[in-house]
């Protein structure tokens, strides 16, 4: 028996959307750039599936790009629009997913002014710091690319986007084109591109039950992007290459589905994470929660920020995460150390260390990601595990 506790890294492929990405294997075999019938079948259903993903957003069509991936929009949006922008600034923050601080670094090597915005000790962006960075008066008038996560992967805080948006917009107007990286949060949290005056926002399917390899990128109507790529004039003439038909139709359904089923999902997923920190806290007490506190039951959203709902990030001390995260693999709990993107590696966790621990703190975080199909037996049996490894 194997416990699942890493969504967070990849969760599982949705039954109806596999069923659906089969079926459209079957039915969709040209290229959508095709000028003949299986050509034009191909293009009609990749045109449906964009209306479906814009529709689920509440944006247009028109604002919808398909990539290979959460990390290949990440790229397109900040690489894009600083491209775009030759004297423009980015503004971010010390806890982004690899995927925005990879491209950050690329673009601070070739002489791009590049800002990383401090977290406080529970991962929250320094706010009046991000307004001011952002809005920092410059002669030439060039735009500032703000990104900033919906999310955090690594410990589930959620910066107050909400507040954020329409504040850039009050200070600094359409000199900020704000970017953020909603890949956790979609299908978990409130997300209002529109009201919250998100300029481009990155989606990626495997973290929704669709699968791996689709992602989203939205982009306004207006706002400049160069391709980063080049070849054909696919998606826009901004991401060039024959579109995946079957696999963005079943990306089409899973966002749609867990945009629909985001509350349910959420107050569920509150639920088992609270029952799994009351039940792990009490065997091992030594054990810290990071991030911002659990919000307690029917309680509202933290004014500074919330937790993604089913995640949590636990320090045990003297404990190195990774040995952690393969003894409990050993008894039958899969959760990660980090992000699985960084879990091969011996360093310590970017986002800890920008939390304030200190480095063997930071490699001592434990990552339990609960998903859609997780059950109240499932974490009764986790706590069992980790009272039995850790105490
Ligand atoms: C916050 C965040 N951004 C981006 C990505 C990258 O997405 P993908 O795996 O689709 O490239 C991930 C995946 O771990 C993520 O957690």
């Amino acid at each position: 028996m194997v416990i699942y506790l890493d969504h967070n890294a990849t969760t599982p492929l949705r039954r109806e959307v596999r069923a659906r990405w089969l079926e459209a294997l079957d039915r969709f075999e040209g290229n959508a750039s095709s000028l003949h019938g299986p050509g034009r079948r191909a293009r009609d259903e990749l045109d449906r599936s964009r209306e479906q993903v814009a529709a689920a957003l509440g944006v247009h069509e028109d604002e919808v790009l398909f990539t290979s991936g959460g990390t290949e929009a990440n790229n397109l949006a900040l690489l894009g629009t600083m491209r775009a922008h030759s004297r423009a600034r980015l503004v971010t923050t010390a806890v982004e997913h690899s995927s925005v601080l990879g491209p950050a670094a690329r673009l601070e090597a070739e002489g791009r002014e590049v800002v990383r915005v401090g977290v406080d000790r529970r991962g929250l962006p320094a706010f009046d710091e991000l307004l001011e960075r952002a809005s920092a008066a410059r002669g030439d008038r060039a735009p500032t690319v703000v990104s900033v996560m919906a999310a955090n992967n690594e410990v589930g805080v959620c910066p107050p986007l909400d507040r954020l948006g329409p504040a850039l917009r009050e200070v600094a107007g359409s000199r900020v084109v704000l970017h953020t990286d909603a890949v956790q949060a979609l299908g978990r949290c409130p997300l209002d591109l529109r009201g919250w005056g998100i300029d481009l926002a990155t989606f990626s399917a495997h973290k929704l039950g669709g699968p791996v390899g689709v992602g989203v990128l939205y982009r306004r109507r207006g706002v400049r992007v160069e391709p980063v790529m080049t070849g054909g004039g696919q998606e826009h003439e901004l991401r060039p290459g024959t579109e995946n038909v079957p696999a963005i139709v079943a990306t089409a359904l899973a966002i749609e589905l867990a945009i629909a089923e985001r509350e349910e999902f959420a107050r569920r997923a509150d639920e088992l994470a609270r029952a799994l920190w009351s039940g792990v806290s009490r065997a091992v007490p030594a054990l810290e929660l990071l991030g911002p506190p659990l919000s307690p039951e029917g309680s509202a959203a933290h004014p500074d920020g919330t937790r993604l709902p089913g995640t949590l990030n636990l320090v045990a001390p003297h404990v190195d995460g990774k040995v952690l995260v393969t003894r409990l693999d050993l008894e039958g709990l899969c959760v990660s150390a980090g992000s699985a993107c960084a879990s091969g590696s011996l360093e310590p966790s970017h986002v800890l260390l920008a939390m304030g621990l200190d480095s063997e703190r930071a490699r001592a975080g434990l990552r339990i990601s609960i998903g859609r199909a997780t059950t109240p037996r499932e974490i009764q049996q986790a706590v069992e595990i980790l009272r039995r490894t850790l105490g």
